[in-house]
């Protein structure tokens, strides 16, 4: 666990500080699009649209966002999500997944399924009534579904399995969950959950590359 939140920490000062390096590679190595799982780190506005008090759609969230807005995203202009997506060269802003007035280029570029207060321990998100990570991935089976219909299956394809997937989880089950309930998990079963469920956010892939597939399967074994 503490591994991958190492992990994360890097790529993220990595995808931030290395902006330029990273510009000039992508006009080489586009990326179609990119897709974010998480918590309120990433959350560019899920929970506008969700029943919880895990929002950021209020002062003084967003008041250096163009226009002061409060969109959504728990930070006082753009998220980590928008980052990551504007230094792989795809876009500005991240739009969420659940935002109803999304168009179709929007969709084919990639959006956000993060929802703040979630975790990767089911009894995480329950607590605020965020969008669980099984919930999150079924969301993304879903887009598949509606790009497919849009787009047809060959570049639906090409756009799942070129994207950058992104995931941001765990704080809230350090910070909210373990400490108020009993420890079910050790650090090592812990582990292993996160392993179950990167291997059934694989699952959703239509296509796996092969290294990826083996690169799961050492770790899982
Ligand atoms: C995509 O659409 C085609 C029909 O155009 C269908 O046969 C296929 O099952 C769909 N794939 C997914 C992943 O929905």
């Amino acid at each position: 666990m503490a591994t991958l939140h190492v992990l994360f920490a890097c790529i993220l000062a990595l995808l931030i500080c290395s902006a330029a390096a990273a510009e000039s590679y992508n006009k080489k190595n586009q990326v179609p699009a990119v897709f974010v799982f998480g918590d309120s780190l990433v959350d560019t506005g899920n929970n506008n649209y969700v029943h919880t008090i895990a929002k950021g759609n209020f002062p003084p969230y967003g008041r250096d966002f163009a226009g002061g807005r409060a969109t959504g995203r728990f930070s006082n202009a753009k998220g980590v999500a928008d980052y990551i997506a504007q230094v792989l060269g795809v876009k500005q802003l991240l739009p969420p997944y659940l935002d109803p007035s999304l168009d179709l280029q929007e969709l084919l570029t990639g959006v956000c399924f993060a929802s703040a207060g979630s975790g990767y321990d089911p009894r995480t998100p329950q607590k605020m009534n965020a969008i669980p990570m099984m919930t999150q991935l079924n969301m993304f089976k879903e887009y598949i579904k509606r790009i497919n219909a849009s787009v047809g299956p060959e570049r639906t394809q090409e756009i799942i399995s070129q994207s950058a997937y992104i995931i941001f989880m765990g704080s809230n089950d350090l910070t909210n969950t373990y400490p108020t309930v009993d420890y079910r998990y050790t650090e090592e079963s812990y582990t292993d959950l996160m392993i179950s469920l990167a291997l059934d956010f694989h699952k959703v892939r239509p296509e796996p590359e092969p290294d990826q597939l083996q690169c799961y399967n050492e770790i899982a074994n």
